[in-house]
């Protein structure tokens, strides 16, 4: 498996994962993270172990803008010092690590490098802001258990689709479709893989959603990829 790349930003949930006096624990990149909001609302990650014996604080709850700690009970601040400690003096060197988190697109994206974060390398998913009941729209996620390079070759990768999805994102008239390549420019880093596909049968997706009944259609298929661990795929027929 490839290293994690660490200066980067990572999609570390959707914002409807984490609600109010609910705590969300995720590994990313081999980091462990506790996600949690204060009482004004805003969206805290901050490393998933007290400093006291290392119990993970998701196992504790949320008070106001505080994480107690569920195993002597310190109390940590969003700015990941202790704030209070049942037993006496918080302790100066009690902290925790507070990781640099922003929400945008209806997601938390989280920094867990060492250099500055650039927030204008968030990645663009502004598709994602229009209101819910604007479209059918559902965010989820799923586990893979596999490295994450070989999900990334796959992602950025159109050109099985015709064997691998058969039937449902493509079939044997687009196999002859030619994939073009965007690399990244103006600042941007990201890289996008296009195959348009004119004048054959509708995917099985497609003919079932629009009901081409297998009339021939023009079609694209279009993945953007941030590297190393956002994409965007764009699929339609005319
Ligand atoms: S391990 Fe957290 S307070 Fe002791």
């Amino acid at each position: 498996m490839m290293p994690f790349l660490r200066n980067t930003w990572y999609l570390a949930a959707w914002s409807q994962d984490v609600q109010p006096g609910q705590m969300l624990a995720r590994k990313i990149i081999g980091e462990l993270v506790v996600l949690y909001r204060t009482a004004g609302g805003e969206l805290v990650a901050m490393e998933d172990r007290c400093a006291h014996r290392m119990a993970p604080l998701s196992r504790g709850r949320v008070e106001g803008d505080r994480i107690i700690c569920g195993y002597h009970g310190l109390e940590y601040g969003p700015d990941g010092r202790c704030a209070h400690n049942p037993y006496g003096k918080p302790p100066a060197l009690a902290k925790v690590r507070r990781f640099t988190l922003v929400e945008k697109h209806k997601a938390a994206w989280i920094w867990l490098g060492q250099e500055t974060p650039d927030l204008a390398q968030i990645p663009d998913f502004s598709i994602l802001d229009i209101p819910d009941d604007a479209a059918a729209m559902r965010r989820d996620h799923v586990t893979f258990d596999a490295p994450w390079d070989l999900i990334a070759d796959n992602l950025i990768d159109l050109s099985h689709v015709s064997f691998l999805h058969d039937g449902i994102l493509g079939n044997a008239e687009m196999v002859g479709s030619k994939s073009v390549v965007e690399e990244p420019k103006d600042g941007h880093q990201t890289v996008t893989v296009s195959r348009d596909s004119f004048g054959t049968a509708p995917a099985g997706m497609f003919d079932m959603l629009f009901h081409q009944d297998g009339k021939a259609v023009d079609s694209w298929m279009k993945m953007r990829w941030n590297a190393p661990a956002a994409f965007l795929l764009d699929v339609g027929v005319n």
